[in-house]
């Protein structure tokens, strides 16, 4: 799928002077089902994440508390985002590479995925992952 297909997505916030709330549900807010949920924390300066692109999986990525920037790539284009609020994510369509880095300190990054950990839907290589862009598209 192309970077065109990534985009950042609103999520509804409700406002409350004892604090805001927002929320995810299926059918609704992303344009896939999720079926798992990670985070990413305890970051050190400098750190860098991501360097794969997955075959199927559709990902929505919020930084939950702090900040980071994502990179995509989908082999002929390149974009970078910077994820700074709770109520808003990235994204991420299969087939796409994606870096993660300028971590803050005490950032916390949270993904909603559409499906269950799979090694086998990874890209690990550039190259890898180039080959087969180019094969499908
Ligand atoms: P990885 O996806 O490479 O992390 P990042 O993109 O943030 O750099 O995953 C890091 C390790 O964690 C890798 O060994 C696979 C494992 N892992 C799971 O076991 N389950 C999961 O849901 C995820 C996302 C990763």
């Amino acid at each position: 799928m192309p970077l065109a297909d990534c985009r950042i997505i609103e999520l509804p916030k409700i406002h409350d002077p004892h604090g805001n709330l927002t929320f995810v549900q299926n059918d609704d807010t992303l344009p896939f089902t999720m079926q798992r949920v990670y985070y990413v924390y305890d970051v050190p300066g400098g750190a860098e994440r991501g360097g794969h692109a997955h075959k199927n999986l559709h990902q929505f990525i919020v930084a939950m508390s702090g900040s980071f920037d994502i990179t995509l790539d989908d082999g002929k284009d390149k974009k970078t985002f910077h994820l700074a609020r709770s109520y808003y994510g990235l994204y991420v369509c299969p087939m796409i590479w994606r870096e993660i880095d300028n971590f803050s300190s005490g950032s916390v990054l949270m993904c909603l995925a559409s499906e269950k950990y799979s090694e086998a839907d990874y890209h690990r290589s550039y190259d890898d992952f180039m080959r087969a862009r180019w094969a499908n598209a």
